[in-house]
């Protein structure tokens, strides 16, 4: 029960393999690589403690030696200090430009990590073993790679391709409930933007899903990292297509920063609530049925997660300020917000193009206690 996804771009292609057990093959797919036979593993400090042993198990079968640096687990890891921290220790490790580092954990060591080997030495190649739903469905395929500034999340970094993906979907269980479905949100966005049987079958499958089918979890894995290859190969540098895969997003980076990117709210769950309010703006243009986002905020309610911004514990600007720290975002062109909006379930679009009125009525009305 394994599955793999090519992912083609011309002299920068790879494979991601997906399944319970790939973590296995990670000794023999990088010792196949070339490379000197020590590996130098970036990862945190919570994924070290469960998952570690058997990275390092699987590496020394295949004759591997391996060292690990364990970062502080959590957002902030993802800042300079710990950029510096993990080059300097991969130079200290004598790492070369032919050698292999590995990203071992969720999308804040996947980003960091794949920055690190972005600019260590020019660039060096790695290997992305995401251990989240939410890295193993979005942030470790694509080349992506960054950390944040004070003055917003992901504005520094580069686009640099792993060579490999092993996404384990066993690590999948030893995620808290609320984390598998933070990631979860960003499986529903890819039925959303682009392909309407997924999101049937999402409503079907995604509670057993959620529940530990080990067959679901896979094939949902599989059809979310095809989506994204598929967009990726058309739009490596995200100048068109590729912003599709920000669905909901608009809306999210708002409210997490309105929440201080703390444990208030999860990207993944910013997401869910972004594409619900993505939806409910698209009826409101006219764009799609009114059925449109009542069925999107049914299935996230029925999987028990976050739906409305209401969902969202503590104070919150209004709407006038949560429309002001969108204009912050990085999406931002030419002082226009980019929106995806949608033509109905599973047929997502880019546009500059929306009224400030109607946003700020989608604000208004999702704020409003009822
Ligand atoms: N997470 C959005 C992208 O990779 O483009």
């Amino acid at each position: 029960m394994t599955a793999t996804v090519h992912v083609d771009l011309p002299g920068r292609a790879y494979d991601i393999e997906i399944g319970p057990g790939v973590l296995d093959q990670a000794g023999r797919r990088i010792a196949g690589m070339g490379g000197r036979r020590h590996v130098c593993i970036l990862t945190d400090a919570n994924v070290a403690g469960l998952h570690l042993a058997q990275l390092q198990a699987a590496l020394s079968e295949a004759g591997l030696t391996s060292e690990a640096l364990a970062l502080p687990p959590g957002e902030a890891t993802k800042c300079w200090a710990q950029l510096e921290r993990s080059v300097e220790w991969l130079l200290s490790q004598k790492v070369e430009r032919g050698d292999i580092v590995v990203a071992f954990g969720g999308g804040v060591i996947g980003d960091l990590a794949g920055f690190a080997a972005a600019i260590l030495r020019r660039g060096v190649r790695f290997v992305q073993i995401p251990t989240s739903l939410l890295a193993q469905v979005d942030s470790s395929v694509g080349g992506k790679t960054g950390i944040n500034s004070p003055a917003g999340k992901n504005l520094i970094g580069a686009f640099h391709q792993p060579s490999l993906v092993l996404a384990d979907t066993a690590l999948l269980g030893t995620l808290t409930p609320r984390d598998f479905l933070a990631g979860y949100g960003e499986v529903v966005k890819y039925g959303l933007l682009g392909d309407a049987a997924f999101f049937d079958w999402l409503e079907g499958e995604g509670p057993a899903l959620a529940a530990g089918d080990m067959d679901a979890r896979v094939r949902a894995v599989t059809r979310s990292c095809q989506m994204k290859a598929d967009i990726v190969q058309r739009d490596e540098t995200e100048q068109g297509d590729r912003a599709l895969l920000n669905l909901g997003h608009t809306f999210c980076h708002a409210l997490e920063a309105a929440t201080g990117y703390s444990d208030r709210l999860l990207h993944g769950e910013g997401v869910a609530i972004g594409c619900a309010l993505a939806f409910e703006l698209s009826a409101r243009l006219g764009l799609c049925s009114q059925e449109d986002p009542s069925r999107v905020r049914a299935h996230l309610r029925d999987m028990g997660m976050k739906v409305d911004i209401r969902d969202i514990p503590g104070d919150l600007p209004d709407a006038a300020g949560l429309l002001e720290l969108m204009g912050q975002d990085k999406k931002v062109l030419d002082g226009k917000l980019r929106f995806i909006l949608a033509q109905g379930i599973g047929a997502a679009f880019i546009t500059s193009d929306v009224p400030r009125d109607a946003v700020l009525g989608v604000l208004e009305d999702a704020l409003r206690v009822v």
